[in-house]
């Protein structure tokens, strides 16, 4: 055996062993020849192997990190979730007592486009008081006709539109996605997600009484579709729900050639996908960003997304493609909620249709886009070398990972007590996978005096919690 393929199998093994953990530095090239007694080449070749296979990445000044597990980790199967209301009882109270907010994942709110937003709904509301009342009586899904078609115009593909016969207006993206899996599944039903994976989605699975099996996702390409594909051979999976575009929390873009992958494995083990594209929009290309739906010819995807993260998340204005499915899911709509509020969708609609929109939808991308390379550089100038910082690809959220035996619990209730709102990153996961990790937003950092003096002493809690780590690990 080669002094490489030698080198390859002890990190593995250390891998396997859970003495390195998704997240943690691989020892440096200059420590593994020490240890190991071995040259400079022979490591460089191992970690570009193991780099090709998916279990580490290199960063720069930072080395080497581990990433997903694939091939070590024993393999994704079904559980129950039990998560709870904690999202709820930790977020909730947290964020409003916030200073400094770098928890919930809330747009930016200082934007011409949103102003013009409400504008149009005051201008709806005026008109409400002064001419024969229009909003008077119950609306019924699948929502107002001139906001379906703008939404299948403008928010899937800058190639194709959606069909607007097909979309159904919800409270937002969380109900598009309750009902669709409720249109989907039964109770016990396997459902797939990325791991780490937005909570909201952990939580409405667990609500329904489905299983859940969180496959790894990397920072750099989101899920192996190969792994994917291992675990068909072995479970009836009815449903994959994955956020492909600009994911939260880890902001990749899924690349084309997997999501095409993946709509194959679709048609060929017959389940559905259940797309979740809230941060699409703000990728920025010149065109919308095309959607899995777009590429989707068979009917397989299931499109959900809304308002709430280029927009506002107050408004409650999200939707769902619902395709083959249409009927069904719009009864559990009106079943559930009966309708989105009237003033609210046509308020959306004339603001969607008008030259607003566009201008909005550039105006935040490229906001975001220069708001994550100063957060970026703000981050790795103040935070301790040994986190990880997780650049997403677009959207407005970054991944913090700490080393193994780190608590984000522990670092989210201190800065809580400095009236600092971050997410820890236990919530992304059903067995505390992501406990070493963090998630900041971004969307609304200008460096004022309180954010720049956040983030030191976010990273004082960060050192502290390294070295507490160091000496007795959770
Ligand atoms: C990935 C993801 N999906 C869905 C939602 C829910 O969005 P909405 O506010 O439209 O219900 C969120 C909210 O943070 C999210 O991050």
């Amino acid at each position: 055996m080669k002094v490489y393929e030698q080198i390859i199998i002890y990190i593995k093994d250390q891998i396997a062993a859970g003495a390195l953990r998704h997240g943690d530095r691989a020892p440096s090239v200059r420590q593994l020849c020490d240890t190991l007694g071995t040259s400079k080449n022979s490591v460089i070749r191992a970690y570009q192997a193991l780099e090709s296979e998916g279990l580490i990445n290199a960063y720069p000044r930072k080395g080497f990190i581990v990433s997903s597990t694939p091939h070590v980790d024993k393999p994704p199967s079904p559980r129950r979730v039990v998560l709870g209301a904690t999202a709820l009882d930790i977020i909730g109270p947290a964020q409003k007592a916030a200073n400094v907010a770098f928890g919930s994942a809330n747009p930016e709110t200082a934007f011409k486009g949103r102003t013009a937003f409400y504008k149009q709904l005051s201008r709806l509301t005026r008109k409400e008081l002064t001419s024969p009342a229009t909003y008077t009586h119950y609306q019924s899904p699948p929502g107002n006709q001139l906001l379906r078609q703008q939404i299948a115009r403008k928010t899937h593909s800058g190639l194709a539109e959606l069909d607007p016969e097909e979309i159904i207006i919800t409270n937002g993206a969380q109900e598009a996605i309750s009902l669709a899996l409720r249109s989907l599944t039964s109770t016990g039903d396997i459902v797939l997600v990325e791991s780490p994976c937005f909570y909201g989605i952990l939580q409405c699975i667990e609500a329904l009484g489905l299983r859940v099996i969180e496959l790894p996702s990397s920072a750099n390409i989101g899920i192996q579709v190969e792994q994917l594909e291992q675990i068909l051979q072995q479970w009836s999976v009815k449903v994959v729900l994955l956020n492909p575009q600009a994911n939260n929390p880890l902001g990749f873009i899924m690349p084309e050639e997997n999501q095409r992958k993946l709509l194959q494995l679709s048609y060929l083990h017959q389940f559905y996908i259940i797309e979740d594209d809230v941060f699409g929009s703000l990728i920025p290309t010149p065109q919308r960003k095309q959607t899995l739906k777009a590429m989707d010819t068979q009917g397989r995807v299931l499109l959900c997304s809304g308002l709430s993260k280029i927009l506002d998340p107050d408004i409650r204005i999200g939707w769902i493609a619902a395709g083959v499915q249409f009927d069904q899911i719009n009864y559990l709509k009106y079943v559930t909620t009966l309708a989105t509020s009237g003033l609210l969708q046509q308020a959306a609609a004339l603001w969607m249709a008008s030259p607003d929109y566009d201008r909005h939808i550039r105006q935040i991308q490229n906001r975001y886009r220069q708001r994550k390379v100063v957060f970026a550089e703000v981050l790795r100038r103040v935070f301790p070398p040994e986190a990880e910082i997780i650049v997403p690809d677009a959207g407005f959220l970054c991944w913090i990972s700490l080393p193994s035996g780190c608590s984000g619990d522990r670092i989210f209730d201190q800065a809580k007590s400095f009236q600092i709102s971050i997410t820890p990153g236990s919530l992304f996961g059903t067995e505390g996978q992501f406990r070493h990790c963090i998630r900041l937003n971004f969307s609304s950092f200008t460096q004022t005096d309180l954010q720049m003096n956040a983030l030191l002493h976010l990273s004082k809690l960060l050192r502290e919690e390294i070295l507490r780590a160091q000496k007795n690990p959770d």
